[in-house]
């Protein structure tokens, strides 16, 4: 048995995730946690709502909530949408917690004693009429290089020129439209991440299995020019980490709090902390998954994400855990994902483009969302949302294959045989080859999960399920019982244990479902089957089971055009 330690990307707490977000970072993770739990392996699969930051005040401010109790309700919101996505997270932690404000103050008092911070004074617009400093994409004014009017102080989005805020003119505050503005001196930490390079470097190419896509990204920002720059980590805002070293304070850093990107990945163990103060587990219940002279050496860690998080997973959260100098586990393998888009365009939260979490879930259960995300995950590629593809999978390979033939078979021997598995008969040629076929596939489909190859998974298990209607076809016991009821019989019993198969193999991805196949199959033997011989007799001629609801329905072409109309834009 492994230790197996899952993080997803912790989101964003300001609004509701859209289908995009979810199949780059959570949704596959979960299908890695459960198939290593299907596997016996011991898991800690980690989230949390990333909580800090200017986004999470302005939506606080917009909402006309203090920012604790905006965040405090929109963790709840994400937590009960991942309930209902089935995603089996250990523990849903928040960076807000107690234990990741002492996790990263203590993060950036050993990198202070290590010598790897430095105090840098800069100069920074301030809001006098918000009170506030303004981070540069919050100033707008005029571009000085082609003369758009609504240039941001980072970048003009029209001419796509860098900018300093100063070199706006008519700058004024993008939070109140306030032109009273003044540049004042402010002084903030830097974490000195060059100095870091070779260390990262050896890191980095250590990982000779690491997708391209994440160790492209990573050499990308390690040798592009001046790509490893030394980070600033504080922010002059009044919602986040305070400044501390340590549990000491930090003359000359009062009122200042850490940047959201130095604490949120922290949030990873400060959430496990969580797990363990939650289920009144001791510190080393937690640390064992964590520090390496507390058992976190024999842990293997996977982190899941989109691929604009890839640099700071793959150079500033190491940055922090080489520089602490101390024995924390650190990632080995990193899987990354490409974009989905939607519908011939982005998902927009802005723009309210796409499906939300919440409105995916008010018109269908998560199985059909699970299904489709995944078996359409932007692994080697980014990839697209449409409605018509949508419902062709639905319809094709849940309600016509799967669900199909789960109705068919149990309904057919109810009414032949009754509730019982039926006893006669003996398994022929085409039992034999079937269960050759499904032993290969399934061999082949547990390497792909533990690869994390997800669509090639899905693939695969579509095909298993196909080769189960296919075998159906030929062995056809519709027309056997009325010249050989014993064959029957055994082609039964065979299908009926091909029911709980697929449940097993099915679970990580559609888990409710699967659920409902082996309550039908009277049956909670979740074994994966390794051996399939064996496996395809363990309800045995007897064994009670009952025909279950229809697993999935297919979606009508009124409703994918309905559906369409619907979430093309502007979310009210
Ligand atoms: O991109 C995002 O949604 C970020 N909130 C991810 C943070 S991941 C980590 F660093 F915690
Ligand atoms: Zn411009």
């Amino acid at each position: 048995m492994a230790r197996i330690l899952i993080t997803s990307a912790i989101p964003y707490i300001n609004g509701i995730k859209h289908l995009g977000n979810l199949v780059g970072s959570q949704l596959p993770a979960d299908l890695f946690a459960r198939f290593n739990r299907a596997m016996g392996h011991e898991v800690m699969f980690i989230c949390a709502t990333d909580e800090h930051g200017t986004p999470a005040e302005l939506a606080a401010a917009k909402a006309g909530k203090p920012v604790d109790v905006y965040c405090a309700e929109m963790h709840e919101v994400q937590k009960d949408l991942a309930a209902g996505f089935r995603l089996s997270f250990d523990h849903f932690g928040r960076s807000s917690s107690q234990r990741n404000h002492r996790l990263t103050q203590h993060f950036a008092g050993k990198l202070a004693e290590n010598g790897l911070i430095e105090e840098v004074s800069e100069k920074q617009v301030f809001s006098i009429d918000d009170n506030r400093f303004l981070p540069d994409r919050y100033i707008t004014g005029t571009c000085p290089n082609c003369g758009y009017e609504a240039a941001r102080g980072d970048q003009c989005e029209n001419c796509t020129k860098q900018l300093d805020p100063t070199d706006l003119i008519n700058p004024r505050s993008s939070i109140s439209g306030s032109t009273n503005l003044e540049v004042r001196e402010t002084k903030h930490l830097y974490l000195r991440q060059r100095s870091l390079r070779d260390k990262l470097e050896a890191w980095i190419d250590s990982k000779h299995d690491w997708p391209i896509l994440t160790t492209s990204i990573a050499k990308k920002w390690l040798n592009d020019g001046d790509g490893l720059q030394d980070r600033g980590i504080t922010r002059d805002l009044h919602w986040g980490i305070p400044v501390k070293k340590g549990d000491q304070p930090w003359p000359g850093m009062e009122g200042k709090v850490f940047y959201v990107w130095f604490d949120a990945p922290i949030e990873y163990i400060a959430a496990t902390a969580e797990w363990a103060d939650a289920n009144g587990k001791a510190d080393a219940d937690w640390e064992r998954w964590w520090r390496t002279d507390m058992g976190a050496a024999d842990v293997t860690y996977y982190q899941f994400m989109g691929k604009d998080n890839v640099p700071f997973h793959t150079l500033s959260f190491p940055a922090t855990i080489l520089g602490s100098g101390e024995p924390w586990k650190m990632v080995d393998y990193l899987k990354s994902f490409n974009y989905l888009n939607y519908d011939g365009g982005q998902f927009s939260t802005s723009q309210g483009r796409g499906v939300f979490m919440d409105q995916a879930l008010s018109i269908l259960p998560a199985d059909y969302w699970r299904w489709w995300l995944l078996s359409h995950a932007p692994e080697s590629s980014d990839s697209e949302f449409t409605w018509e593809n949508f419902q062709t999978s639905v319809n094709k390979d849940l309600a016509d294959v799967l669900g199909n033939l789960v109705s068919r078979v149990t309904k057919f021997a109810v009414s032949k045989f009754g509730n019982d598995v039926p006893a006669g008969g003996h398994f022929g040629p085409l039992e034999t080859a079937l269960i050759a076929d499904l032993g290969a596939r399934i061999t082949d489909y547990t390497r792909l999960m533990e690869q994390m190859e997800v669509r090639k998974a899905a693939a695969e298990l579509r095909a298993i399920w196909v080769i189960g209607n296919e075998y159906l076809q030929a062995a056809a016991p519709w027309s056997v019982v009325k010249t050989d009821p014993e064959q029957a019989q055994a082609i039964i019993r065979l299908a009926l244990n091909l029911i709980r198969v697929y449940a097993v193999l099915s679970a990580p991805f559609i888990p409710d479902a699967s659920a409902t196949m082996l309550q039908a199959m009277g049956t909670d033997d979740q074994s994966w089957p390794h051996d399939i011989s064996a496996a395809m007799r363990a309800l045995p001629a007897g064994h009670a089971f009952t025909v279950p609801e229809n697993l999935f329905r297919k979606i009508t072409d009124e409703e994918r055009s309905d559906w369409q109309a619907r979430f093309s834009g502007v979310r009210t």
